[in-house]
């Protein structure tokens, strides 16, 4: 899909040949002279149409129109929610009408963030996955121009930035609506190898002789009951100076999980292929920022590897020993996205990072806690906690911040290593939290568990990409940012100020 804005008005936009044109409609729209403006006002009069969000006016063939089909839809206020649920009402309205070429026309002054959300609503309601289907039929819009009375650079920028995110979040999708047997560890290494083709960005992949190699006894103990190799991921994006501390992000990358020995009920066990939904995170936001190319070093990891029962299994009670040197007792081997993300995070010591955020669909408690509205926020760094819940709240993919007090490790408490993988069913999400923690010491660290927000059941089931979205703009947030030197040269430049 290309996305581009212009300036244009009212009158204008008559003569432009799409094959549909809507027209955003907020409080403050004024009413010109033109034959729309004319069309909308006969239409508010006689109560036809009015200012409340989604509230749409939809002709065919109109007169000294150019386009085919023309929808007026209300975003009342103009604010973000407004546009979102606005542009899924124009939307609702076209749906069935193969429309290749559309216009999107603000009839009063709109704000750059404003054009980003309706980059990403049109995305969004426009979206359907169609790999595995036999007959799959591409998506029909191909072309969106916007278009409002006033257009700056920053205007500009923000089509830009929608777009990145976009394709992001379609990647995170894509990736993770995919049936397990379509998506094995291997295939995410080729998709991030694939991504990784775009300048500033590299990947390696580690199989399991590597993998055993660094001592990542945890989430080889995951692995070895599949017939599908592991993969170890490592991702590079290459945006700021060599010597700039990276972000590191960790996705549990767990293609499906049956639970292994402690096994699953069968009902509903069909949604385990989502328990990627944190690595395909990763692979959306590597791909954001291969369009985007800020100024900031990102390091991507992904523990890839289905959780399958077999003789060769991992049974409960089994000890491992991880890459970080502690034994874990596996009381439950359901409990298997923890093993695999301990050694990653052990792992992510090498790039002496700034910061490192692990995104996984860990816990089921985390969806009886929050639900679908936010992702549970981890952190042991106050910062870092606060810098990823803004960039929740300003993207509008949001997290909450859970506690993590150390009383709520004591049942991860065992004589037989130095750490259960499980704790009771009380406070899950908080216990699983805690486990990581203890491999997470030398870095801030923040995890955020996405089971109740990376995808929908029931009917319309399926990948959200979130938190693609919250990610980049902390990312962006952080480049944007003066880049923290280190302290000695921190020092360094106090002094030079001051002479
Ligand atoms: N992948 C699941 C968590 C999950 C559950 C994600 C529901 C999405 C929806 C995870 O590996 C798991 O099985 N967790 C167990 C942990 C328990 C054994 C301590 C759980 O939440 O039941
Ligand atoms: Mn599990
Ligand atoms: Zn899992």
């Amino acid at each position: 899909m290309k996305f581009d804005i212009q300036k244009r008005s009212s009158e204008q936009l008559q003569g432009d040949t799409h094959d549909a044109l809507v027209v955003l409609w907020s409080s403050s729209a004024k009413i010109g002279k033109d034959l729309i403006s004319a069309w909308i006002n006969k239409a508010l009069k006689a109560g036809d149409f009015e200012h409340k969000t989604g509230s749409v006016l939809q002709s065919y063939g109109m007169a000294g129109v150019q386009a085919r089909r023309l929808v007026v839809v209300s975003c009342g206020e103009g604010q973000a929610k407004d546009h979102k649920a606005a542009i899924s009402a124009a939307w609702a309205c076209l749906k069935g009408a193969k429309v290749q070429r559309l216009g999107l026309h603000w009839a009063s002054d709109v704000q750059p963030d404003q054009v980003q959300q309706a980059v990403m609503a049109l995305a969004e309601a426009s979206y359907s996955y169609t790999t595995t289907l036999s007959q799959a039929k591409p998506r029909v819009l191909t072309q969106v121009r916007l278009s409002a009375e006033t257009v700056t650079a920053a205007h500009q920028q923000a089509v830009v930035k929608g777009h990145a995110t976009v394709a992001g979040i379609e990647t995170a999708k894509e990736w993770a609506n995919r049936p397990a047997n379509h998506a094995t560890p291997s295939d995410l290494a080729a998709a991030a190898r694939a991504i990784a083709k775009a300048p500033k960005l590299d990947c390696e992949v580690l199989g399991p002789k590597e993998v055993a190699k660094l001592g990542m006894g945890a989430f080889l103990a995951v692995a070895q009951g599949s017939a599908q190799p592991l993969r170890f991921i490592v991702l590079r994006y290459k945006g700021g100076k060599t010597q700039d501390a990276p972000v590191v992000l960790v996705g549990k990358g767990v293609t499906f999980d049956t639970g292994g020995i402690s096994m699953k009920p069968a009902p509903e066990m069909d949604e385990m292929k989502f328990d990627m939904s944190g690595a395909a995170s990763v692979l959306g936001v590597f791909k954001s920022l291969s369009l985007l190319r800020p100024a900031i070093n990102v390091v991507g990891l992904i523990p890839a590897t289905e959780n399958m029962p077999d003789g060769l299994a991992v049974k409960p009670g089994d000890v491992v020993t991880s890459m970080s040197g502690q034994t874990i007792e596996i009381l439950n081997t359901d409990a298997e996205g923890r093993l695999v993300l301990c050694d990653a995070l052990t792992y992510a010591e090498r790039f002496k990072p700034q910061a490192v955020i692990d995104i996984a669909t860990l816990t089921g408690a985390c969806v009886i806690a929050l639900g679908a509205v936010r992702s549970g926020l981890f952190a042991s760094d106050d910062a870092l906690a606060t810098a990823l819940q803004k960039a929740g709240d300003v993207s509008g993919d949001l997290c909450w911040r859970m506690p993590m007090d150390d009383d709520y490790a004591e049942g991860l408490k065992t004589p037989f290593a130095d750490v259960a993988n499980v704790a009771g069913r009380a406070a899950g999400s908080v216990s699983a939290a805690k486990f990581l923690q203890r491999f997470a010491k030398k870095y801030p660290w923040a995890h955020l568990d996405i089971a109740g927000t990376a995808w929908k059941s029931g009917a319309a089931k399926g990948a959200t990409g979130r938190p693609v979205r919250l990610l980049l703009e902390y990312v962006c947030q952080l480049a944007d940012a003066p880049v923290v030197s280190p302290p000695s040269a921190r020092r360094r430049t106090a002094a030079q100020s001051s002479v």
